[in-house]
């Protein structure tokens, strides 16, 4: 995680001008993003650099290096997915599943598939601090920040879905919660500039039909989830039946869960009772 403690930069002026020069470029909340802009580069990197990453469209958090998530800042390093508010849901659900999963005097295991730079276990962890957490992600750059964010207290593997996942967990993951990319090949040219241009496309690319990877997901989970395991995975409202059906076909129960504050869909999925 990133050290929270606010730089002196330099205001006056500077920031007047910074403002100016974010406005002109668009930025809806100019105000906010020069003070931190202004608090950024107190902290090393020049004011002038960070304004041009800025206004030439690069997204606020991958300027300053972090993103906030249920109330933490998150190392973000350029290309990575910046980490979602809606995400938030995946964090709630899982940590009711979590609640329940285990005695209490036992360390309940959680996998973060497609983790990012680790945002959900992150928060998990910092509820629930004895989890068992393994984490991994295809993208060399997500895998070295999510390792930043996560610390001593997790396993980080870089790897294909399920594959570099440690043998020791088959069939006794308590909680396998995933936000695996799902935007539809075709849409990515339809998405904000921020992310079409910033983020890697690994990172949003779910094929034809956005699927691909929660079909992949589904599976491989039974392979991995303890007989009381829960599976939640991220999904749009649009494709959430469709997400639904999948893994029902794999043999779990599935509901779909709605925030509509947080515009946030996920499907829940457990085996049926013996
Ligand atoms: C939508 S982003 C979500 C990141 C993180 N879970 C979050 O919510 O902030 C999807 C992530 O999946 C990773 N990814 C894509 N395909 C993958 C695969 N086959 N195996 C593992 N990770 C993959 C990407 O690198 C990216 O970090």
């Amino acid at each position: 995680m990133v050290d929270t403690a606010a730089g002196n930069g330099a205001r006056g002026l500077d920031e007047e001008a910074v403002v100016a020069r974010l406005r002109a470029a668009g930025c809806v909340f100019a105000e906010d993003e020069a003070r931190l802009l202004l608090e950024a580069a107190a902290a090393g990197p020049s004011l002038e650099s960070l304004v041009l990453r800025r206004t030439a469209g690069e997204p606020l958090e991958q300027v300053l290096g972090w993103a906030a998530f249920d109330g933490l800042r998150l190392v973000v390093e350029p290309r990575v997915f910046v980490p979602r508010r809606r995400t938030e849901l995946l964090v709630r659900l899982a940590d009711a599943a979590l609640a329940g999963a285990v005695p209490a005097d036992a360390a309940p295991v959680l996998v973060e598939l497609c983790c990012g730079v680790g945002a959900v276990a992150v928060a998990l962890l910092r509820r629930r601090p004895l989890l068992d957490v393994v984490a991994a992600d295809l993208d060399p750059v997500a895998v070295r920040c999510a390792r930043r964010n996560l610390g001593e207290r997790a396993t980080v593997v870089g790897g294909d879905l399920f594959a570099e996942l440690p043998a020791r967990l088959r069939g006794r993951v308590d909680v396998l919660i995933a936000n695996a990319p799902y935007v539809p090949t075709a849409a990515i040219a339809t998405m904000p500039s921020e992310a079409r241009l910033h983020e890697s496309v690994l990172a949003l690319d779910g094929g034809a039909d956005g699927l691909d990877l929660h079909r992949r997901i589904a599976a491989g989970a039974a392979e991995w989830l303890s007989p009381t395991g829960t599976l939640l995975i991220e999904t749009s409202e649009r494709q959430a039946e469709a997400t639904a059906a999948l893994f029902a076909a794999a043999g779990l129960d599935v509901s779909v869960e709605r925030d509509d504050d947080l515009d946030a869909t996920a499907v829940s999925a457990t085996w049926p009772p013996a």
